[in-house]
């Protein structure tokens, strides 16, 4: 069965994030609470299943693959995934092999990265402000991550930052933020803040910071003008005039995105979460591990694709928060 993918409110999928590892060497305070507990690493899918099961989605016509994690580049032996997956690269199978990383890791593993066919990579910064930064993550060091990006750029990948807007955290840094992305040649995404994980609602109200605010701050420096393209992902752009600058918004409280999703979520343990919104995940891990017969597996993937929800139910609107899942970010890696 060739088919694609098709999900029961038309769209196709086509684009698969993976999830290597729920372990992260940083605690960023919206994302992970400070004494996590994370999986015994006797659960984890072996490097060998990742790579199986990866290889059924795209056989299955996913075209882009995304590794996330927690943080992808702790997980032991990930270059070796690396290197099975650019194979799809190589038969054209996959158009696109990339990471959501934090950077801590990326000056080991830039080079290597390069050479697994990755063209760029997503960076989670918040702040330029190392104090913060340690405050933010909870003990990660600044330095450490710049390092790893310029060690990204040495090697040749495009880097994106990603910047989870948070009142009263970075709010006073916006035009730092991107004077620094035009210096340095980033593209520089904010994303505004999902009720996910067991942070406290008050918190995560008042640290709210709505992208449509952002926007309108942005406006008294610079004249922006809507870019029509996508990449196929969520963000949506603006073009800074001044700069030529390209400046994305990922914003799933004020401008809902879900009609157009194309994505679903493989975690490090087998699961698959059709949504990030939602609670509702498919074991694929059973079937893994039931048969090596690959058309068992292509038939719960397709299964699990017949339940995609609509979208999420995430809102702010009435003053408090809904459609939170009790989920940590990390389980599925954004
Ligand atoms: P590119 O467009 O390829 O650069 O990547 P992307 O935006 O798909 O991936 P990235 O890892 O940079 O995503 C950034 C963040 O956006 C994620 O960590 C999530 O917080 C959020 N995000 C990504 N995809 C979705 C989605 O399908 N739904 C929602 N609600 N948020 C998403
Ligand atoms: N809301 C929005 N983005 C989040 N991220 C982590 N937790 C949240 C949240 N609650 C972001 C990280 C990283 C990506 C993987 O998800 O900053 O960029
Ligand atoms: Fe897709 Fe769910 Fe994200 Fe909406 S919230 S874009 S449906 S994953």
């Amino acid at each position: 069965d060739t088919a694609p993918l098709i999900d029961p409110f038309a769209r196709a999928i086509s684009y698969l994030r993976v999830s290597v590892t729920d372990r992260c060497d940083f605690r960023c305070t919206y994302c992970m609470t400070e004494h996590m507990t994370f999986l015994p690493k006797a659960e984890l899918l072996t490097l060998e299943e990742l790579d199986r099961l990866s290889s059924a989605f795209i056989r299955l016509g996913v075209k882009k693959l995304r590794i996330t994690g927690g943080e992808p580049l702790v997980r032991k032996g990930i270059l070796t995934y690396f290197q099975a997956m650019s194979r799809h690269l190589e038969t054209g199978a996959l158009t696109e092999l990339t990471l959501t990383t934090n950077g801590s890791q990326l000056a080991r593993f830039a080079p290597d990265l390069a050479a697994c066919g990755v063209r760029r990579v997503n960076v989670s910064l918040d702040t330029l402000d190392p104090d913060k930064f340690a405050r933010i993550t909870r003990w990660g060091r600044l330095p450490q991550v710049l390092h790893g990006i310029e060690a990204a750029q040495a090697a040749g990948l495009r880097v994106k930052i990603n910047a989870v807007a948070l009142k009263g955290v970075n709010d006073d840094e916006l035009f730092p933020m991107v004077d620094w992305c035009a210096r340095e040649g980033h593209d520089l995404t904010f994303i505004e803040v999902m009720p996910m994980g067991d942070m406290g609602e008050a918190d995560r109200l008042d640290q709210y910071w709505s992208l449509r605010d952002l926007r309108a701050s942005l406006a008294t420096r610079f004249t922006l003008t809507d870019l029509v393209e996508r990449t196929g992902g969520p963000a949506r752009y603006v073009r800074l005039e001044e700069t030529g600058q390209k400046i994305g918004f990922i914003t799933p409280l004020t401008h809902n995105f879900c009609e157009s999703c194309n994505r679903v979520r493989l975690t490090c343990t087998g699961e698959l979460y059709m949504c990030l919104g939602q609670e509702d995940m498919a074991d694929l891990r059973a079937p893994l591990r039931a048969s090596p017969d690959d058309a068992v597996l292509d038939q719960s993937i397709r299964a699990a694709i017949a339940r995609k929800p609509k979208g999420h139910d995430f809102d702010y609107s009435r003053r408090r928060v809904e459609g939170q899942v009790s989920r940590h970010m990390s389980h599925t890696g954004g």
